[in-house]
């Protein structure tokens, strides 16, 4: 190590634990007046990881007083029978929020499955009136990866108005809304992808980088503008094992102002925006 200095950490953890303290209160609030939120988890299959993510989404909602329901259903599982269990759930008065694990088994048609949520139950923020909602500015939810990394910016007081933003990846669930949510609050947007000419060209330009690829050492220190903001969405395990981001942490924190860990930075505050959404989607249902 060096004596550059060296940037902030963006510490996940705790913005995430502070926020579900907020969660709780309202949850609790809520649930004074007889409705307490409800968080369907429909799992189909037994994909390790999947597993293990359901089970912290669910844990999550009752650790902050909500209610919560994990369906698991055998790969065998119909696309007609899923479509089903979605339709009793949008109708289900308990029941605020649906999420259904990704990936599905291939005979079922994901995107189909998705529309069938209700998008006042879409907590994920995947369906199509959502991303829709996203893109012209209206209420609807916020997919929980990119909103996250909203709130870390929040959370250092960052004011993206006139900044160069620039994101690597375009996928559905992280590039693109997160593109949008920048946008929305006035930053320059630069989508990079897998056909970008010169990546290292556009991120030395960025005051905030977003790296959302799921690949390791996307980028590295010398792709960095001394005191930017970098944002490190990626999971991946590095040769020894060890979970790890897109970014290479140890170079690029050298250079950076500001870093979000892997792990311990994006990864808490996904599911803390899924218990967000779901309080939000038994409020606005409360309201009306
Ligand atoms: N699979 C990996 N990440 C996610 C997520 O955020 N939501 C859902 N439904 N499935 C996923």
């Amino acid at each position: 190590m060096n004596n550059s200095t060296s940037a902030q950490i963006i510490d996940g953890n705790a913005l995430a634990a502070h926020l579900r303290t907020d969660v709780k209160r309202r949850a609790a609030a809520l649930a004074a007046k007889g409705v307490t939120p409800g968080l369907a988890v429909v799992l189909v299959g037994e994909n390790p990881a999947s597993q293990v993510y359901v089970r912290n989404k669910v844990k999550g909602c009752v650790d902050a007083g909500m209610h919560s329901v994990l369906e698991r259903y055998a790969d065998t599982m119909t696309e007609d029978e899923l479509l089903a269990r979605i339709d009793a759930l949008n109708q289900d008065r308990t029941i605020h929020g649906i999420l259904v694990q990704l990936p599905l088994p291939v005979h079922i048609d994901a995107a189909k499955v998705i529309e069938a949520i209700s998008p006042a139950k879409d907590v994920d923020g995947f369906h199509i009136a959502s991303a829709g909602a996203l893109m012209v500015g209206q209420q609807g939810f916020w997919p929980c990866t990119p909103y996250g990394c909203m709130k870390m910016l929040e959370s250092i007081g960052y004011n993206l108005r006139g900044k160069h933003a620039v994101v690597i990846g375009r996928s559905n669930i992280v590039g693109k809304p997160m593109a949008l949510m920048l946008l929305q609050q006035n930053a320059t947007v630069t989508i990079c992808h897998s056909a970008t000419a010169d990546l290292k060209a556009l991120t030395l330009q960025a005051d905030v980088i977003v790296a959302a690829v799921g690949k390791r050492n996307v980028l590295t220190a010398d792709m960095v503008k001394p005191g930017a903001v970098v944002i490190d969405v990626g999971m991946n395990r590095n040769d020894e094992g060890k979970l790890c981001g897109d970014v290479d942490f140890e170079g690029v924190r050298q250079v950076a102002g500001y870093i979000t860990p892997v792990p311990g930075g994006v990864g808490p505050m996904t599911i803390t925006m899924l218990l967000v959404n779901t309080l939000e989607a038994a409020e606005r249902e409360f309201a009306a």
